[in-house]
Parts: C-alpha cells; structure tokens; sequence
C-alpha cells in the first residue's frame, strides 16, 4: 500500500495530489487487494465507468467519482486516458457538481460536423451529456431533480466547460431519469440520447445535442423488472452481413444472482423506436457474475477498428460501499469486444477480453493434453505465477460429474471456480474466500446456466488478485466476481469428480499494467 498510499495521502484532503499521477508498468502496485490490471480510482471512491469516447489516438475513461471519501457521495466525473485501454494516466477531475447538481452518469461524443457550435469544424467539441442529480429538490421532495446536462471539451478532454444554457433536457416529474447514452444515427442524421426512465427507456433525437425532442419508449413490459433500470447503451453490431441493433439495460436490483447486472435485447432501431426479437419475457444478460455493472460501450471507435468496447464497473451495490479495501473503493472490468452470433435459440451477445490484453502475456506455456482424475496441481507442474494468471483451457467434461479450479493461498482460503455437469453451470464459489463478513449478501455460490456439445467446455479466464473473469465457450457465457483473500492466492489446482480430459489448454504469465 506504502507507496501508492504515500504518492496519495494528499488526496485524503485534496484529490489533486495524485490527480495526475502516471501510472506506469514499472511501479507495480503493492496495496493489499489493489489489482493490477484493472482500473481502479488513485484515491477514494468510484462507480460506473462515464463519458467513454475515443478520439486522436486515447481512450477517455470517465467515471462516477467521489473525491471526498471511499463510499458514495456527492458525484463528480473522475477522468483517465490510456492508448490501449490496459494502461492508464489519471488526469484531474473533469466536472464538478454545480447549482444545478451533482454529476451522474452520462456519455461523450465527439461532435465531429461540429452540430453543437460549441466548437469549430477544424476542432471540433466533445461533449458530454450526463445527468444533473438534484439534491435539494431531492430533499424538498420534489420529483424532477434529475434532468441532462451538457458539458464541452475544446482540448482533447483536457478541460471543460459547461453549456450556459443547461439543462438540455428538463425533467418531466419521473424521479429515476437518468443515465443518457447519446450517438450519431446516420439514418436520420440526428443525434440519439437512450435514457433510463424508471422502468423502461426513452429514445430522444436532436439536431445539435442541445435541443431534445421525445421518439418513443421501449421495456416496460420486457426483460428483467426486479429493479430499477439505469445506464443504457444503444448500438448497432453486424452478423451474417446482416445489422441489428443492441440495447444494453442495468438492472438494480434484480441481477441473476442477486443485486445489480446488466440485461441485453438483440432488435432493432429504426431510427425513431426500439423493437425486440425476443418474447417480453426473455432476459438475457451481459455478464451472469455479481460484479459488472452500469457496462456501457466507446463511442467514435474509427470504423477502420471497428469494435464495440465494453467496460462495466467491477461491483455491486448490494456491497460496493462495503468491500474491505482502504484507500479506495472498486476497479472497472476488463476492456472486452462485443458481438453477436446466431444460436439456436436466436441472435446472443458475446463477451471477449480485447485483444490487446496479448501483449501484457510475457509467457505462454501449453498445457500436455492429459487426462484428470482427482487433483491436477497446475501451479506447481507448470509453475504458473499467480495472482495474476491468464488460463484458456479446452475440457472434455463427458465423463465427470463436476470440475473445480480451485485458486488457493497458504491460511487454506480458497475461491472455486467451475462447472457441474450435472446441473449444467458454471459456477463460482467464494463463501471460503478470505474476506466475506463485511455483508451478509457478498459471499455465495453464483452460477450461470450453460449447455455443453458433446462434453466441451472452454474456460478462458483472467485472474488478478482480487477478481476473475471467466469467459466460457468463446465467452457465449461470462461471469465476473470479486473476493478478498487475507494473502494472495498462489495456487490453482484443476479437481476433478469423474475424468476430465485436457485438451490444447494454456496457461499465460502476465505482466502488471501498472
Ligand atoms: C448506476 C447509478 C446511475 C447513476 C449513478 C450515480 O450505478 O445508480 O443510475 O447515474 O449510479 O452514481
């Protein structure tokens, strides 16, 4: 912790004392539960990742950030930029609460045609559109304290002014109105907010992202209803030739295993309104773990890229402001590309880490195609380096009952990580995890259905430190948790019930991002 806690003990009184800190892949971080891949605030408390566009070579990471203390206060947008989505340079705060608020969520474009006028078309503005959260006509029991809001960059994000004429887009007596995704639609050749309006969610288009007019209204009777809906996310992705449209909802609560998740409809938008290929009483979802929420997608990727990136915030709000860590409070998931493939039962939404986690691999070892009964001890036969550990293992499951990864440390903690044939789940298991006492409700047994061919799973997962991301069979089935061992884990044996056959597996060493 020294070190990094050191550079920030000014950020207890003033945030700007580690606001501009680089962080580099030679200072690896040595604060306990501090990862080191994931983005995590330098100091203090975070939630849902905001404002993500890229623009002249950076991705823009900002996020909903309480500079003032490690749980959930008064909102500003925190801000860091990286050329790879892994490393990161923080950069001070971009915008504060003013009279007319507290800075929630909310996207950022960069207004290339210049529509706006806030900037020119030789430099044309990024703007950000967020919601303006209202506490004294909170407290004054008033039910329009939420309304959008606009703010402008006319230097690469580096600083930022708000529009004069704010809001942009008033509220009209809904208490939970919140959260706009805004992006260019080349069909109507209008700006497009998808806002998240109690439960269900509003589409709105303007001409110059100042002045917003109501389209039309999707969800109240589709998907998951068990909470509130938050952070949308509106976007079109191409499979078979064919362009269909993808509407990402977070739920709270109402997850799949409890608390806070994030539900997808595969559809389309015409422009003008939502449709849904799907029975209103699907629910799918992004991520089957406790902790990805409020995940929403880069806007202005070039189309010689051509990728939908995703990044959810690594929590849960059943916990996060809870979660036994000191100096700061929650990391965001790994970057990951979205899209779609045809299965048999219609069009679902795919999950993959980006390709440039490959570069952070210093080492790839392969594992001997082996057959396993009872315990297989792969830190040891391969000596794999944990508690940052790459694993993409092809399993042949047919002739077991159950298989277990079983991530361990020397005080006998453990986190279980598998797949029980018998009820077809994969499951992860952190109720002997270390750390659990902190909330009744964060330790568990949380699984997400998945139906095998013929036996074979593919488990590619990405341990580091404090989380895991497993990305099952090609990542049709994604599950993210965090835990917090005492020690780190420094051991992963594969268990098995029955045999299990190993097949083209490896492990890879990873190097820290910071
Ligand atoms: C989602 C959320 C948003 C809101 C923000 C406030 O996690 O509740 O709906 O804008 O967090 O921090």
């Amino acid at each position: 912790m020294k070190k990094h806690l050191l550079s920030c003990l000014a950020a207890a009184l003033f945030i700007a004392g580690c606001a501009t800190t680089k962080t580099t892949t030679s200072s690896a971080n040595q604060e306990q539960h501090r990862p080191q891949l994931h983005f995590t605030p330098p100091a203090n408390w975070m939630n849902d990742p905001n404002g993500m566009v890229f623009y002249k070579g950076e991705y823009h990471l900002f996020y909903q950030h309480n500079p003032g203390g490690t749980t959930w206060g008064p909102m500003h947008w925190g801000h860091a930029i990286s050329k790879d989505m892994l490393h990161w340079e923080h950069l001070p705060i971009a915008l504060y609460p003013d009279e007319l608020g507290t800075i929630f969520s909310g996207s950022a474009v960069v207004d290339v045609n210049n529509t706006s006028g806030l900037g020119t078309t030789e430099n044309p503005p990024m703007v950000a559109i967020f919601t303006y959260h209202n506490e004294k006509l909170e407290k004054a029991g008033r039910n329009d304290y939420q309304t959008q809001g606009l703010a402008y960059s006319l230097d690469n994000g580096r600083t930022w002014k708000k529009y004069e004429q704010n809001p942009v887009l008033k509220n009209p007596g809904i208490r939970d109105y919140r959260d706009p995704k805004v992006s260019w639609n080349d069909k109507t050749q209008q700006w497009v907010m998808t806002l998240a309006v109690l439960d269900h969610i509003e589409f709105y288009s303007s001409p110059n992202l100042k002045e917003w007019k109501k389209l039309s209204e999707f969800g109240k009777s589709y998907g998951g209803h068990g909470g509130v809906w938050e952070c949308p996310d509106l976007f079109p992705l191409t499979v078979n030739g064919q362009q269909k449209w993808v509407l990402l909802v977070s739920i709270n609560p109402g997850g799949p295993n409890g608390g806070s998740a994030t539900q997808y409809f595969v559809g389309d938008f015409n422009g003008q309104s939502f449709t849904s290929d799907n029975p209103p009483q699907t629910t799918l979802w992004v991520d089957h773990g406790k902790d990805n929420y409020a995940g929403v997608t880069w806007s202005n990727i070039p189309a010689s890229d051509g990728r939908r990136l995703f990044l959810g915030w690594m929590s849960n709000w059943q916990y996060a402001n809870e979660v036994p860590t000191v100096a700061w409070r929650s990391a965001m998931t790994l970057p990951r590309e979205l899209t779609l493939r045809q299965t048999k039962e219609g069009l679902r939404l795919l999950s993959q880490p980006v390709k440039e986690l490959q570069k952070l691999r210093t080492k790839a070892i392969s594992l001997k195609a082996q057959e396993v009964q009872g315990t297989l001890d792969l830190s040891s036969r391969y000596k794999l380096n944990l508690p940052l550990l790459e694993l993409d293992l092809n399993l042949d499951v047919s002739q077991a009952q159950e298989i277990t990864l079983k991530f361990s440390n020397t005080k006998g903690e453990q986190l279980n990580l598998g797949y029980s044939v018998k009820q077809e789940e994969l499951f992860i298991d952190r109720t002997q995890a270390g750390k659990i006492a902190f909330k009744d409700n964060f330790p568990g047994r949380h699984v997400a259905p998945i139906k095998l061919e013929n036996g074979k799973l593919r488990l590619h997962l990405i341990l580091d430190f404090t989380s895991v991301e497993v990305f099952a069979n090609g990542g049709q089935k994604v599950m993210t948790e965090i835990f917090f061992p005492n020690e780190n884990f420094t051991q992963v044996e594969l268990v098995t019930d029955g045999v299990t056959k190993l097949q083209d597996s490896k492990a890879y060493i990873l190097q820290p991002a910071f």
